[in-house]
């Protein structure tokens, strides 16, 4: 069994290769969206997908929906997904293996049926590059879109809303999108995204928590000026104001153990080289499993950009943009996670996660779980993010105990 589980690690990792290739900026992989790659990706799974007995559909926030019926009509269902989105300049695995990963499952079961629907889900948008709010994709399906969201314009002055018409689809119904109430779980397979599990030679690790996150737009205003004939102690300069602050946020947030922040971005205006800059927009990006000490460093660090733009003449505004408070997962279902793991052969590792997932968006409204694999080197978020064939196996392995384990319960 684990020369046929190695073989099909070896097609998940083929299958994340080739989906990376669907781009909007060649040579990288770069899927944001709704952008047009995602729909050579919806093309390429739901051929996959039907082709392993499942029925395919995209609902109306964009989220690709596979479904494996039951052995009887049943409302019982689980989801196992991830998300098809991608960050800018990508690797292969952030997001897609999920996806794949539950797809190989459903191929896996052959023409087994069990005792519940299957549905396997691609999300159309976990990251939040385009229009800088995370989990459109997997907040539909516990019926969390306000009119807020659908009015956020991207770059290009296109709502939310707007990006979702042109790509075919109706925002009207979105509310179609949510997942029933037979739902019995949602399971997320996902790399690691760190280095914890390579660093101690284990293939998986099963998460206990998602960290918080506050994603905030922090703007200084200033006076956009002549590069060449402006005293420097005549200037109201808000990108030099923004980067003495960064660099603050990166002082105090290393005093806090286990803290993380980081600005990301930084759009200045007018953008000209002989022009003082007017204006700096910093994304800010804080995490900690503590939502206290996270909320306490956002204030900590506000308080820091106001007294920076006072002693430079600058003014300074911020926006949150997103803000989600550490996600536990169920216990239950984590527990039969460990079990699973435990009988496909290997040594359960309990973990939390810096990253933000899908699951903390599902575990607002059903019981979820994780399984982290092993990313080597730790690197993602990068074209070097990697996965090894026979980490997939025995994720595949422990996936299949989990569906047996449900099957026993459900029988
Ligand atoms: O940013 C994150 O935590 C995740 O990769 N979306
Ligand atoms: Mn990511
Ligand atoms: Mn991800």
């Amino acid at each position: 069994m684990m020369a046929r589980l190695n073989a099909i690690g070896e097609q998940v990792i083929k299958r994340c290769r080739l989906l990376a290739e669907a781009t909007e900026e060649p040579g990288f992989t770069t899927r944001t969206f709704l952008s047009e790659p995602m729909r050579a990706v919806h093309r390429q799974v739901r051929g996959w997908m039907e082709a392993a007995g499942m029925s395919v559909a995209v609902d109306h926030v964009g989220n690709l929906r596979g479904v494996y019926a039951g052995a009887q009509t049943t409302s019982r269902r689980l989801l196992i997904g991830s998300h098809l989105d991608t960050v800018l300049r990508a690797g292969a695995f952030d997001g897609v293996l999920g996806v794949l990963i539950g797809l190989s499952l459903i191929e896996l079961l052959g023409a087994r049926r069990l005792p519940f629907v299957i549905e396997v889900v691609g999300f159309s948008e976990e990251e939040g590059v385009r229009f800088g709010a995370p989990f459109i994709g997997s907040r539909a399906l516990i019926g969390d879109i306000d009119e807020d969201l659908l009015e956020r314009r991207d770059a290009n002055g296109i709502s939310v809303s707007e990006a979702i018409k042109s790509f075919g689809l109706d925002p009207a119904r979105i509310s179609e999108a949510r997942a029933g109430d037979g739902t019995i779980g949602y399971l997320e397979f996902h790399i690691e995204q760190g280095l914890v599990l390579d660093s101690l030679g284990l293939p998986l690790g099963i998460v206990e928590t998602i960290c918080g996150q506050s994603r905030i737009d922090v703007s200084f205003e200033g006076k956009a000026n002549h590069a060449g004939t402006t005293p420097m102690h005549m200037r109201r300069d808000a990108l030099a104001g923004a980067a003495e602050w960064i660099l603050a946020v990166e002082r105090d947030t290393r005093a806090i153990p286990n803290a993380v922040a980081t600005v990301g971005q930084l759009d200045t205006s007018p953008g000209a080289s002989n022009v003082i800059p007017g204006s700096a927009r910093a994304a800010l990006d804080v995490r900690h499993a503590d939502d206290i000490v996270r909320q306490d460093l956002v204030k900590r660090l506000l308080r820091c950009a106001e007294q920076i733009a006072a002693s430079r003449c600058l003014t300074v505004s911020h926006e949150q943009r997103f803000d989600q408070r550490a996600v536990a997962m169920d216990s239950d279902l984590t527990e039969l996670l460990d079990r699973a793991v435990v009988t496909a052969g290997h040594r359960v590792r309990r973990m939390s996660s810096g990253a933000g997932h899908d699951a903390m968006i599902m575990a607002r409204r059903i019981p979820a779980a994780m399984l982290f694999l092993r990313n080597p080197g730790g690197i993602s978020h990068h074209p070097d993010e990697t996965v090894l064939a026979d980490d997939v196996a025995a994720a595949l392995s422990v996936g299949m105990r989990f569906l047996e384990e449900l099957e026993r319960r459900h029988a």
